[in-house]
């Protein structure tokens, strides 16, 4: 259903125990930085009315999840602040190909493959964190993470046949797979 063809290891859920806060934080700009995305892609394809609905309600939920997380880390008492982000978003979008519609192709499926990966690491802390509510906190975002990753995918089908979308989906999961597999000594959630 996600399109992964990784799990996240045992290393990244032992960085995160070992750096809540830290992880929180960068979480909270996570949501932010995908409210921006989904912004963008609005912003570059406003002609797409199925895509403009959809970009619209995904950039309010992810305001929504943003302020959710600034809330859990009031509760803990962590301030907010910047942080250096890891470098997975960037290597991913060094794969995005620069002629249209296959640019428009590679941004929507690399939107929905950080959703996934995201999905799959809450699923992960839900089951796994050793902190039982925060561990319920990232389970609740579980379901519409997996679905902005949906979404994302059927809307890449504007811009190219099934099977083409089908076929570069395989390809930059196995590239996400390589990326992830990277690992970074910044704990994040994508690290
Ligand atoms: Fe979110
Ligand atoms: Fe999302």
């Amino acid at each position: 259903m996600l399109s992964l063809q990784s799990r996240s290891s045992e290393r990244w859920l032992r960085q995160v125990e070992e750096n809540v806060g830290e992880v929180l934080i960068d979480h909270a700009h996570c949501e932010r930085k995908a409210a921006a995305t989904a912004m963008g892609l609005l912003t570059a394809y406003v002609e797409n009315e199925e895509l403009c609905v959809e970009m619209t309600r995904i950039v309010n939920e992810e305001l929504e999840h943003f302020h959710m997380v600034i809330g859990q880390l009031k509760q803990r008492g962590i301030p907010f602040r910047r942080l250096k982000p890891s470098p997975y978003g960037r290597l991913l979008h060094e794969s995005v190909r620069k002629q249209e519609p296959l640019r428009a192709i590679d941004r929507l499926l690399i939107a929905g493959l950080i959703e996934a990966r995201s999905c799959e690491r809450f699923g992960m802390l839900r089951d796994r964190l050793a902190d039982r509510e925060l561990a319920a906190f990232f389970g609740g975002l579980f379901e519409s993470e997996a679905r902005h990753h949906s979404t994302y995918v059927r809307l890449a089908q504007a811009y190219g046949t099934a099977a083409d979308v089908r076929y570069r989906l395989q390809q930059l999961a196995a590239e996400e797979a390589r990326v992830i597999a990277l690992g970074s000594d910044l704990p994040r959630m994508h690290s």
